[in-house]
């Protein structure tokens, strides 16, 4: 089976789509990307892509926050992503990787002037973090990005240093996953999740204003937790000591899915076990991405694997 990518407007095999060591993108970090995921469906024999195309708004939205002018519509981008998903032929949960980057190679920091090219490429992957008991995490001596910085809510490659710092040291000293602050001491997000807390009954989850990535997965739990459990999500800034008081933590995300959060610095989140609400919430929504719950179909696009190659 030859792996397939989209890169320089048409399909190739992946070890074809290459870029010189002169890309702008790859001296200075001028890219923005994207993770969505297919999820394998074994009755259906399908993929289930999640909400590929609220992926792929978010997706624009980057590129105009980094002046990346990409021809494809939203609507083109999920027809491009369908076809290729389809002749990758793979049968297991998969992760797409759409990135958009400066392409010329030409030294200079600067983002006008440029050109900008399109890529997407589909690899297998299982779970990211290895947590359906539970994480422990840590809160990170490393902070957040600011938006007048860098904008967290575009998902800029060299972004991505500031993540890969944190989970590094959280690693080294035994964690599984580090919780950022912003600058001014309040919780912002994981290194590449955003976070909830459960406190009396309700989620509480930092505001779109602190730094984070505007997560899908985030909103999908916002939704599932008020239409399915009548649960009420409050968006607002959140202490660094409430993740010591909260009765449970979970994070979200893409790669992540709902992942709950059993330790933080070394002290149990609640009673040291995944919570009754984390659980609920992770039963629905994976039964909601892998398309076994009809109510959530729209959310789902459907590809049946083909032999087809170039
Ligand atoms: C820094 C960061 N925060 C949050 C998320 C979660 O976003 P989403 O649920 O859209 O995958 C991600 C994953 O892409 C991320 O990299």
């Amino acid at each position: 089976m030859t792996r397939l990518a989209f890169f320089k407007n048409r399909v190739v095999p992946l070890d074809q789509a290459r870029v010189s060591i002169m890309t702008h993108a790859f001296n200075y970090g001028t890219g923005v990307f994207e993770g969505i995921r297919g999820n394998w469906n074994p009755d259906e024999q399908k993929i289930f892509i999640f909400r590929m195309p609220e992926h792929y708004e978010r997706f624009k939205a980057s590129c105009r926050i980094l002046r990346i002018d990409i021809s494809y519509s939203v609507d083109d981008l999920c027809e491009i992503t369908k076809d290729l998903v389809a002749r990758n032929g793979f049968r297991e949960d998969i992760y797409i990787r759409p990135i958009a980057y400066k392409a010329s190679e030409a030294i200079g920091v600067k983002l006008h002037g440029l050109e900008d090219d399109l890529a997407i490429f589909v690899t297998p992957l299982g779970p990211y973090l290895e947590g359906d008991a539970g994480i422990r995490a840590c809160t990170s001596s490393w902070r957040r990005i600011d938006d007048t910085m860098i904008p967290a809510r575009a998902k800029v490659t060299g972004l991505y240093v500031n993540s890969a710092l944190a989970k590094t040291e959280a690693n080294e000293n035994g964690f599984d996953e580090a919780i950022l602050l912003t600058s001014d001491g309040h919780v912002s997000e994981g290194s590449g999740e955003n976070i909830f807390l459960v406190m009396k009954g309700k989620l509480v989850t930092p505001a779109v204003t602190d730094n984070i990535l505007v997560g899908i997965t985030r909103d999908t739990v916002i939704r599932l937790a008020a239409d399915e459990l009548g649960i009420e999500t409050v968006e607002r800034s959140v202490d660094r000591s409430e993740l010591y008081i909260a009765d449970e933590v979970f994070m979200t995300g893409t790669a992540a899915h709902v992942t709950p959060v059993v330790e933080i610095d070394r002290r149990p989140v609640g009673d040291g076990r995944v919570g009754p609400i984390t659980r609920r919430l992770m039963d629905l929504y994976f039964a909601v991405i892998r398309g076994q719950n009809p109510k959530y179909l729209s959310w789902c696009t459907p590809v049946a694997p083909t032999l087809a190659s170039v």
